[in-house]
């Protein structure tokens, strides 16, 4: 499997290093965000996008801030790296690693008895978030593998892959694992319209790693579960709060089908993306932009003056759910929240 850097630290440059995901999979070009602002946007414009890889994206974008930040007085330092810290936790609602690396590493510095302590705890914090974000994935592709047949079909939906996750991913980290474990594993990515998540993403780095796949129109996904072309489902997921499981929209259908058709429906996610504070009603779902619907491949498709719903996300109740598989292991709904929290460990969870 060939490494893919989706989001990494120069301590140097004082920058943030992105593969700028809406490029793929054209070209294949890294982006440098060498302020919170230019960080922010390519956050709000998916340059860098999936739950884990947001939540590294917020741990570093305090770093960039702390970095940038000149002030000598430590309160006022605090009160203008909170100020940067809460553009980087608002720019996209529903994810709740963005939440959580942002509080990680703004705790850290928080803690600090000097400017110059907090600028280091910033980045000793964002860097090892990181590398646990990036190890957890790992964890998760064992568990998972273990639940794949030796010869298996796997459906999947928007990208939680390396791209999403910093290396090696969470749906299909458990499909990489399964295959270095020597199993034969094809995947059917959802196209995962509007932005093209599986068809521009999955599809890409699948095929790098020598990965079977074939990409479906989303409404396909029912037909070939109706023709039993598909062993088992895995998904990432953004949140999972106590009652259901925040994921790509379109999430929610495939969980119905699998269920309809006795399929197995895997969420594969870190303990970072649990959240046992909120309840699913207390979750903003992102809306995007009209555009990304009415227009495809620069045509309008949808004529002017007829309304769009672009939800970026749906959710899933957890009785839909046949496992998660987590960094922990595979657990089984109902979920016990208590053995989760203590689980979590320092950082807990938002
Ligand atoms: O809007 P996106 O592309 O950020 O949505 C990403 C997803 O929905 C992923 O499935 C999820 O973040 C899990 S990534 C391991």
């Amino acid at each position: 499997m060939k490494a893919i850097e989706t989001i990494s630290w120069d301590d140097a440059a004082g920058a943030v290093t992105l593969i700028d995901q809406t490029r793929l999979p054209g070209r294949c070009r890294l982006v440098r965000c060498r302020t919170v602002d230019r960080l922010v946007a390519a956050i709000r414009d998916l340059e860098v996008r999936g739950a884990p890889a947001l939540g590294i994206a917020g741990a570093y974008g305090v770093l960039l801030a702390a970095r940038r930040i000149h002030e000598r007085d430590h309160a006022l330092f605090l009160r203008s790296l909170s100020a940067e810290a809460e553009k980087v936790r608002t720019a996209r609602p529903t994810a709740v690693n963005l939440s959580l690396g942002v509080r990680v590493v703004m705790d850290a510095a928080e803690r600090a008895g000097s400017v110059k302590e907090a600028k280091e705890n910033a980045r000793d914090a964002a860097t090892s978030f990181a590398d646990v974000e990036s190890r957890s994935c790992h964890a998760i592709g064992e568990s998972g593998a273990a639940l794949l047949p030796e010869r298996c079909t796997v459906l999947t939906h928007c990208n939680a892959g390396a791209l999403a996750c910093g290396e090696w991913g969470t749906a299909l980290g458990v499909v990489r694992s399964a295959i270095v474990q020597g199993k034969e594993v094809s995947v059917i990515a959802c196209e995962t319209r509007p932005l093209l998540q599986g068809a521009r993403l999955t599809a890409w780095e699948l095929q790098r790693d020598g990965v079977p796949v074939t990409v479906i129109p989303d409404s396909e996904a029912a037909f070939l579960m109706q023709r039993q072309e598909v062993d088992l489902v895995i998904v990432g997921a953004d949140r999972v709060t106590r009652d259901a499981v925040f994921n790509k929209v379109g999430t929610y259908m495939h969980a119905v089908c699998a269920r309809h058709h006795g399929i197995p429906f895997y969420v594969a996610a870190p303990l970072s993306t649990f959240d046992p504070v909120h309840a699913s009603r207390e979750v903003t779902i992102e809306e995007r932009a009209r555009d990304e619907v009415a227009s495809c491949g620069g045509s309008v498709v949808v004529p002017d003056g007829v309304g769009v719903k672009n939800y970026a996300f749906d959710t899933t109740p957890h009785d839909l759910v046949t496992a998660f598989v987590t960094d922990i292991g595979v657990l089984h709904p109902p979920l016990d929240w208590e053995e989760l929290g203590r689980a979590f460990g320092p950082a807990g969870t938002v």
